[in-house]
């Protein structure tokens, strides 16, 4: 039996059984390889080539000016040279690379719409996915991930990082400690200016801000995120900020989803940016460009155990960043924008307490035995602990503690609140993706200090 098969049939008797798995002799050395070599593909390959438990055998990108500079991160950190494919600018080149023999798991760092066609060859050939946010793009996509994955049982998790940083992490502490009393209300977003990110000059030494070019003339995300908030409207980047939220009401774990409803303001921003700001000419494509994508993208969710959750996407107005994070129970409430916290009954009455003594007493068991190996890992650590979760997950043959349920609600987000938009901001009934297995799971997320 090849290596991924045998991987891949007992990782699937691990989660039928829903138990822990156990690592298998052999097993310690992953063979992993990544499409799409960007700006982000080559952070997560910085991770991956810190480990010795994982080799580089394959890369993948249809741009040859990435490629080469994860080709150069694999031969700085002395590692053989991978297996290369997508020079031809093929954008199937990804194919070729699944049908090598004896992956161990893939990494999908590409443009959104490449997801959901990816993760979804990669399970069919076997090769465990380990995927950037977003699953998908329409709500037909995140059925059929969630279908190939449940019927190949080829382990998926999606990298949602977020979920792994350190005041989010110790708040969970917190939320499974009671700190909090019962929850009740649950806020979260991306609240990011990403004006520069989407437009940038071309200049590949030049990936943020210094232009207004998008599309085909941009570099990195401008070449196709901003596309999307030129068709779309609607909360598109959910996962950084459901992520926490949904562990923390363990969502999917005795919770779930029930209704969705989302309101966008109107869109300015990213045309100001292009015309007033950037001082772009009246006859370039960027300034006739009409956006669809509101400024600021609310949405509200409804859960079955009556906690509410409110996400607020804003990504296109001056704004320092912030995911605005807000946990409130029966007990008391902690909001992130500026660590503060107030416990009824241990804060002073009707005044906020600095977070830091929460911290430190809360602190994960995963972030005090790792802080130094995440040390550097980009977004504050947290990087390195997303990419080490799913190491040591297919190395231990267990559950991915951010599974494929997870992974299609938290991403079904977006084409829900585009719809809910479009039809007046309705009120959507939130489909139950695990078809009533929410009712009996347990929460497997951050329970140890393994992963
Ligand atoms: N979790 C995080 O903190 C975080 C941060 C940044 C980006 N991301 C996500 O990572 C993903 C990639 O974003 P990025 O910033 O690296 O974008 P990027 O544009 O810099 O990189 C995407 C790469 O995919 C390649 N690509 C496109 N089509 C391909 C195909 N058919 N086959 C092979 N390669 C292909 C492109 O050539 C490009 O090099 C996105 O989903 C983004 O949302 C996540």
């Amino acid at each position: 039996m090849q290596r991924r098969h045998f991987l891949q049939s007992t990782a699937a008797l691990g989660l039928a059984a829903g138990l822990p798995g156990r690592a298998l002799a052999g097993r310690e050395r992953l063979r992993l390889a990544m499409i799409g070599t960007g700006m982000r593909g080559q952070v997560l390959l910085k991770e991956l080539l810190r480990r010795e438990d994982v080799e580089v055998a394959a890369l993948c990108d249809i741009e040859p000016l990435m490629l080469r500079k994860a080709l150069d991160q694999c031969e700085k950190a002395g590692r053989p040279q991978p297996r290369v494919f997508g020079e031809d600018a093929d954008p199937q080149a990804f194919r070729r690379l699944l049908a090598l023999k004896g992956l161990d798991g893939v990494i999908i760092a590409t443009p959104w719409e490449w997801h959901a066609p990816m993760a979804i060859a990669a399970m069919e050939a076997g090769v465990p996915v380990g995927c950037e946010v977003v699953a998908g793009i329409s709500l037909q996509d995140h059925w059929d991930v969630l279908d190939t994955q449940l019927r190949t049982r080829t382990p998926y998790m999606l990298l949602e990082n977020v979920c792994y940083r350190r005041d989010v992490m110790a708040v969970l502490q917190m939320v499974r400690a009671g700190l909090f009393g019962e929850l009740v209300h649950l806020q979260g977003g991306y609240q990011h200016d990403l004006r520069a990110v989407k437009f940038n000059s071309g200049d590949p030494a030049r990936p943020y801000g210094g232009g207004v070019e998008f599309g085909a003339k941009g570099w990195s995300e401008a070449r196709w995120r901003t596309q999307h908030a030129v068709q779309r409207n609607g909360e598109l980047y959910p996962s950084h900020g459901i992520g926490p939220c949904a562990m923390y009401a363990n969502i999917h774990r005795g919770n779930r989803f029930t209704h969705i409803s989302s309101f966008a303001s109107k869109a300015r921003g990213l045309q100001d940016y292009v015309k007033r700001k950037m001082k772009a000419p009246a006859d370039h494509p960027s300034a006739s460009t009409r956006f669809s994508l509101g400024d600021v993208v609310t949405t509200t969710l409804a859960c079955e155990n009556g906690e509410t959750i409110l996400l607020q996407h804003d990504t296109s107005l001056p704004r320092p960043y912030s995911l605005g994070f807000r946990v409130q129970g029966t007990d008391g409430l902690w909001m992130d924008l500026n660590r503060s916290i107030h416990i009824e009954g241990k804060s002073p009455p009707h005044q906020w307490e600095d977070f830091q003594a929460y911290q430190d007493r809360y602190d994960h068991p995963l972030w005090k035995k790792h802080a130094a190996q995440a040390e550097g890992a980009g977004h504050g650590g947290m990087d390195f602990f997303v990419v080490h979760a799913f190491v040591e997950a297919l190395k231990a043959q267990a559950p991915m503690p951010i599974d494929i349920y997870d992974a299609v609600a938290w991403s079904a987000i977006t084409p829900l609140s585009e719809q809910s938009i479009a039809e007046g901001f309705k009120t959507l009934a939130f489909p139950d993706f695990t078809r009533g297995l929410w009712k009996s799971r347990k929460p497997v997320f951050a329970f140890n200090d393994a992963y």
